[in-house]
Parts: structure tokens; C-alpha cells; sequence
């Protein structure tokens, strides 16, 4: 469990009085969040899908061993096209009765390293309900203006809902020094500046973090919108 699954499932416990009927949890990974949300007692069911056809199989292990099976089901499916022919079927028949969307997807490789935020909110959009509940993690370093400019996709900013501290942007790991590249490109072609923090509260850019300004820290958060 990375810094962002733990404040993404602290989200959902947050927002349980908010979270009933039927959920999407777009790359489920583990099934981790979808096994959280389907033990609220108003949620009825959640379609967890998944690109990795292992993490398909530890999710569905995971959600039979937390007694959750009947109310989890794991769809394998690149962004929201799923391969089995009665997944399609599934993804079909929640076409505009989704009422809630949990998401922390991988930052990209491209633009501004939100693009995968961008193609989940929108091809998500035709399933969910009008007002339906999105919590969708994105973590501080990336800005304000970004973070509320994510309504694009067709939703409204509600907020955010649970934040870590300020935590070391952890490069050693591999996915996280290839995120900073794709930030620093992106301030390179004259984006907005990222927004890291250093301990002595100075804020820094990606650019200045990949040259080794300081040790970047940023809070992993969880922000909502509706539909
Ligand atoms: C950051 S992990 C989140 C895992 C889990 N939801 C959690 O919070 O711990 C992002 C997940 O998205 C999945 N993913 C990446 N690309 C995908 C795609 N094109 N379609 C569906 N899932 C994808 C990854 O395999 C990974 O499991």
C-alpha cells in the first residue's frame, strides 16, 4: 500500500455517508478500495476495474477473502474497454446509474502528468448518475489551479477530503522520479509550476527538484467533485 492508497481509504471512511447504491473503482489494483466502500452498508455493489491481469486476480482473492465477493466484481479493461465480452455487458448496464467513482490512477507519461485523470473523468462520465460522488486522488504538489481544473471533464469541485501530511516525494521510487521528469518537461514547455515544499517551508518547482534544489515533499490528498 503506497502514502496515496492509505489517504485514498481514509477518503472513503470519511465519505461513507455519502458513498450508497452502485460504485466504479477504475484501477482497483489490490481491490483495496473497493473492498473498503463495498462494507458500507448502503453500498450495494462495486465494479472494480483493472488493466493487470495478476492484480485482476489478487483483487478478486482479496474481495472473496474479506467476504465482499458477491458485492465486488473485477472487470479486466484498458480505461473503461474491457476484454470479456460480459464485462462489456457489466460497463454497459451502468451506463448512467453509477452513483459514485473512486480513483487513484498512476500519474502519466504525458502532459502534465494528470492525463490519466483526465481519460478516467471522461469516459467515466456517461456512467454516472447526475450529482454522483467522485473522490479522486491527486496530491498537492500539483497545484490548485490544476486540482480545480480537473472540472473540465464535465463535473464540479466539491473540496478536498483527506490529506496527508507533508511527506517526503519519495525518489527512490522509480514511478515517482519518472513523474518529476514528466513535470519538469512540462514547466520546460512553460506550464504552470508544480508546487513542492521543502522542510523549512520554502516552496520549490519540479524543475528545481530534479536538479537537487532539496528533498521534495508533498501531501498525498484526496479531492471530490460530482457529476
Ligand atoms: C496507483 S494504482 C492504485 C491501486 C489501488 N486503487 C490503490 O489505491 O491502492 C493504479 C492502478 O491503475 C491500474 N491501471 C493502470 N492503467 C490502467 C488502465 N489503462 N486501465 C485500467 N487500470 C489501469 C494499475 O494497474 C494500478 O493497479
Amino acid at each position: 500500500m503506497t502514502p496515496a492508497s492509505r489517504v485514498c481509504a481514509r477518503a472513503i471512511a470519511r465519505c461513507r455517508d455519502l458513498l450508497r447504491g452502485v460504485g466504479i473503482d477504475w484501477g482497483t489494483g489490490t481491490g483495496l478500495l473497493a473492498i473498503l466502500a463495498a462494507r458500507i452498508p448502503a453500498v450495494e455493489r462495486v465494479v472494480a476495474v483493472e488493466y493487470d491481469p495478476s492484480a485482476v486476480a489478487v483483487a478478486r482473492a482479496n474481495a472473496a477473502s474479506n467476504g465482499v465477493s458477491d458485492r465486488v466484481e473485477v472487470i479486466r479493461a484498458d480505461l473503461f474497454a474491457a476484454f470479456d465480452p460480459a464485462d462489456r455487458a457489466t460497463l454497459r448496464g451502468l451506463e448512467g446509474r453509477a452513483d459514485f467513482l473512486l480513483a487513484n490512477p498512476p500519474a502519466s507519461d504525458d502532459g502534465d502528468g494528470l492525463e490519466w485523470r483526465r481519460r478516467v473523468l471522461g469516459t467515466a462520465r456517461p456512467l454516472l448518475r447526475p450529482r454522483a460522488v467522485v473522490l479522486l486522488q491527486v496530491a498537492a504538489h500539483y497545484g490548485d489551479t490544476r486540482i480545480r481544473g480537473l472540472v473540465d471533464e464535465g463535473y464540479r469541485y466539491e473540496g478536498l477530503v483527506e490529506s496527508s501530511p507533508w511527506v517526503p516525494f519519495d525518489l527512490g521510487r522509480e514511478d515517482l522520479r519518472r513523474a518529476l521528469r514528466v513535470y519538469a518537461a512540462e514547466e520546460g514547455r512553460g506550464g504552470l509550476p508544480y508546487d513542492f515544499h521543502l522542510a523549512d517551508g520554502r516552496r520549490i518547482s519540479a524543475q528545481e527538484a530534479l536538479a537537487g534544489v532539496g528533498d521534495p515533499l508533498t501531501r498525498w490528498q484526496v479531492h471530490r467533485y460530482r457529476a
